[in-house]
Parts: structure tokens; sequence; C-alpha cells
């Protein structure tokens, strides 16, 4: 099988329909077969639910070629998992994990010519997502869904790589308490475009969200998940319903305790404590490990003690760990590799 003719090594976080993507449908309660097709468009009724009511969901995973040239996934069960909460949260019917890994085979395998050689540093990035497809004017959920799974080769989320970036405390809220901040909905992610504009306007990467309720505790940024490292280099995992349980969190946190002997704890991170870290990242599928230098609030800045140049010491060993394991250029925890 024959490579796209693509610079690997420059490609950017972004849309390029590759030749195949999967898709079925859900009707008179039951999922048809499905199947992959090569039309890379949706035509919906102008009434579909998901245009007025927003009911959508979505899950990100990425495929990875090794040394030898295999092709494979990492933990796609999770995100098969994780889409079913917010099925249920969103009253969407569930896709079957084995459908969904249907799906990921499929539409990898047939799309193998556009999965980023080893060492370029690119990956396969793979978007499943379900929509409220069938006509509904009445606030109600659709009678109708769509599932739709596709892929394209993808580089850095962040421009510059693993370059620290900066990040602002946002005055808007990401999540209501009891809300749907932990679930992947796409009206999550709609919501936080105006403040993610405006945080780009001022010069910062991403915004820090706070919770809503007290705006006192630390809880994620409008695509990531957040870590820190203490004093004491201790992984510090901020604790909080309203947070999106990221399958990158949950593996590097793995990573960071049973591959590198760190103390990981899980819990409340005050804004106020944030001064005394000494390294901070985002974290997610698409940003992997992101290194953070400076946080701006009305209080002004703080500076990471790991600087404005490279990632800091815990957070490069976490990443880089993490990704051998994706790769599998070291034995991952068992499962984990597809
Ligand atoms: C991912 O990390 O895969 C996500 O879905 C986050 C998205 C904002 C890019």
């Amino acid at each position: 099988m024959e490579k796209k003719n693509i610079d690997w090594s420059s490609l950017g976080f972004g849309y390029t329909p590759t030749d195949y993507r999967w898709e079925t449908r859900w009707h008179d309660g039951a999922w048809e077969k499905g199947g992959l097709t090569t039309d890379s468009t949706i035509t919906l009724s102008e009434a579909a639910c998901v245009f007025h009511y927003s009911q959508s969901c979505f899950e990100g995973l990425k495929a990875y070629t090794t040394r030898d040239g295999h092709i494979v996934t990492f933990r796609p069960d999770q995100n098969a998992k994780r889409m079913q909460d917010s099925c249920r949260r969103l009253e969407m019917p569930v896709l079957p994990v084995e459908t969904f890994l249907e799906a990921l085979d499929a539409t990898v395998k047939a799309n193998a010519a556009w999965v980023p050689p080893f060492g370029t540093g690119a990956t396969l990035y793979i978007r499943p997502l379900m929509i409220g497809s069938g006509p509904q004017i009445g606030v109600a959920p659709a009678h109708e869904f769509l599932f739709r799974l596709f892929c394209m080769p993808v580089g850095s989320y962040f421009k510059g790589g693993v370059k620290p970036i900066s990040l602002q405390v946002s005055k808007y809220d990401r999540a209501a308490p009891r809300g749907t901040g932990h679930i992947k909905a796409g009206l999550n992610y709609a919501m936080s475009l105006y403040p993610t504009m405006e945080a780009h306007r001022a010069g910062f990467a991403e915004n820090m969200y706070l919770d809503p309720a007290t705006r006192t505790y630390v809880e994620e940024t409008g695509g990531a998940n957040i870590l820190f490292v203490d004093q004491d280099n201790n992984l510090i995992v901020p604790k909080s319903d309203s947070i999106l349980p990221s399958v990158t969190r949950r593996s590097l946190v793995y990573v960071g305790e049973h591959y590198l002997g760190l103390k990981v704890i899980e819990r409340k991170v005050k804004f106020s404590e944030v001064k005394d870290m000494k390294e901070c990242a985002l974290c997610g599928t698409a940003a992997v490990l992101a290194p953070v230098g400076r946080i701006h609030s009305d209080e002004g800045d703080i500076y990471l003690p790991s600087g404005m140049d490279k990632i800091g010491e815990i957070s490069g060993k976490i990443r880089e760990t993490l990704l051998k394991i994706q790769s599998c250029e070291i034995e991952a925890p068992e499962g984990w590799i597809r």
C-alpha cells in the first residue's frame, strides 16, 4: 500500500477529507448494518434536531504507525464507552462498543494510505460523531440518528508543538454544576467558541475555566483537561464532576504512577494554589500533553517555574513515555493497544 504524498511533518491540526468514512443510521428502534462510504457529505432535513437543539456528541482518538509498520489505535473501547455515556445524557440511542470498534477498524484500514508513517510526529486523528438527524420542531429528542466515523492525518494541536503556551482565566463558565461538562456534547464546545476567540485575540492559546458555582477551583480548558506537578513532583489532577473524563488524562496519570513512580493526587485544586505549582499542562487526544508556561488572570500573571521555552521535566517524561506506549516502542498495559 502506497502512502499519500504528504509532507507529514509539517501537518497542522485540520480537516482533510480522506477516502473512506463509516456510517450507520438508527430508526424504528434499531441501528442499520452500516458500512463504509466515500461520500464526505451528509444530507439532512432542515428540521433535523441537531440544527435546532444541538442533539450531538462526538469523540476523538488516534491511530499510530509502529516502527515495524503496523497501524494501531489507542484504547478505542474507552472512547466507545464514553460516547455511550454522552448518548445516554443526551437522549440518544447507545451504539454498541463492538459496532464502534467495527467502524473504527474498517475506516482506519480503508484509509491506511493516510496514516502518517512512524517517526513523522503526525498521527491519524479519528472523529466519531452522533447526531439527532430526524426532523423535530417541538423540543424533544429526534426519532432518527446518524453515527459517522471519519479520519484525517494531523500534526500538533497547538502551533509550535511542545513549546509552552499561555492561558487566561476565563470570565465565562464552561459547564454548569450538574450540567453536561462530563460528556462530550457538541454544545459544550459551541459555548466555548466565543471565549476561545476572545482568548486568541488577546494572545492566549486557550482559556482556563474555573468552577462556575464559586469560581474558586480549576476545571479545564475549552478543549483539554489540565494537570499540575507540585513542588514535591506529585502529579496533581483537578477533580470535578463537570470535567470531561479524558482518556489521555487517565492514561498519563497511569503512566506517571506505574511507569515513572510518581505520586498521583486527584483533588479539587484552588486557583490560588496554582502560583505554587512547578509545572502545568493541558492534555487530551488532540493536544496529547501541551505544557503551559503562563497563566493570566485579573490578579496578574503566573509564570510556571518550568518557563516559556521548554516543557517541564516531569511533564516531558510523562509525555514521552505515553507517546512511546502509543506507538508500541515500550510495552503498553494490557488492552491499551488495538
Ligand atoms: C480531542 O482531544 O480529541 C478532542 O476531542 C478535543 C477537541 C477540542 C479537539
